[in-house]
């Protein structure tokens, strides 16, 4: 790892009461690289996500993006730092379109503000199609131009999947988590889905940290894994060294084959 992290980890913590969900979590994401962070049910992924995109404030620890510190920093606030983050379901609006989605989903809409509306029209209608032309874009990456007037809620669990991913391609993204990108979907587009990822990455410069279950995934697109194990990191490594160790394999399995 030559490049300087993007995101820093120290110490994080989160206790739900008495259940200490996150212990102590320490890692580092390296400008430029995707990391992947395994681990079992219940190991503490998801809320190390909501805990570094603001969506929960940690108990103890420290979170950096590129040095600066952005501990309980609220999304709003991370989003213009450009860190973003996908959920593991799915949260479209429902009753807006696929395109309506991902223009909400764009930097703050001029033309929501009545006062700029009156003062400003010609900038706010200017803002508004550099929204518009971005998320037709962005359908077209994703392949789902033709569902563009399909009210969110109908589109199949790839789909949605396939338009979380595209939320993050609404703003200036630098460093993106994604928490399970291929759960619930099928083969064919788990495939298109690393495609994407990996586009997003060489030649949009995307960073990524992506908790995922499927290993294929993971080892298709990540160099170093990190493993978590009851709120703890267990290990970090190279995919075939971490899917080869004995307490790996225990953790997720009890003595099992990852
Ligand atoms: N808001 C909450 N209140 C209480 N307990 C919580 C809350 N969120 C998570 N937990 C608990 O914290 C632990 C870690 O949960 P988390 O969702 O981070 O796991 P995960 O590693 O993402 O698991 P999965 O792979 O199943 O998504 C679990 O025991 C969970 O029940
Ligand atoms: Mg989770």
């Amino acid at each position: 790892m030559s490049s300087k992290p993007m995101l820093r980890i120290e110490g994080l913590a989160k206790n739900y009461g008495g259940l200490k969900a996150v212990r102590g979590v320490s890692f580092e994401v390296p400008e430029g690289e995707i990391i992947g962070l395994i681990g079992p049910n219940g190991a503490g992924k998801t809320t190390t996500f909501n805990m570094i995109a603001g969506a929960e404030k940690p108990s103890a620890g420290k979170i950096f993006l590129f040095d600066e510190d952005i501990t309980g920093l609220q999304t709003e606030k991370l989003y213009y730092r450009g860190l973003m983050r996908t959920f593991q379901l799915s949260h479209e609006y429902a009753k807006m379109t696929s395109l309506e989605n991902l223009m909400v989903a764009g930097p703050s809409q001029l033309g929501e503000n009545i006062f700029m509306n009156w003062i400003a029209p010609a900038r706010v209608a200017k803002r508004e199609s550099e929204v518009l032309n971005r998320a037709q874009d962005t359908l077209e990456f994703l392949g789902l131009t033709h569902v563009e007037t399909e009210l969110a809620g109908n589109l199949s669990g790839g789909q949605k999947k396939l338009l979380e991913l595209g939320r993050t391609m609404m703003g200036d993204s630098k460093c993106v988590l994604l928490d399970e990108p291929g759960a619930g979907v099928n083969p064919t587009l788990m495939l298109k889905i690393i495609e994407m990822i990996r586009t997003l990455n060489e030649e949009h410069g995307y960073t990524f940290c992506i908790i995922e279950h499927d290993m294929d995934l993971i080892a298709k697109l990540c160099n170093n894994v990190i493993v978590l194990n009851e709120g703890q990191i267990l290990m970090q490594g190279a995919m075939e060294t971490v899917r080869n160790d004995e307490r790996v394999i225990d953790a997720y399995f009890g003595g099992g084959v990852v």
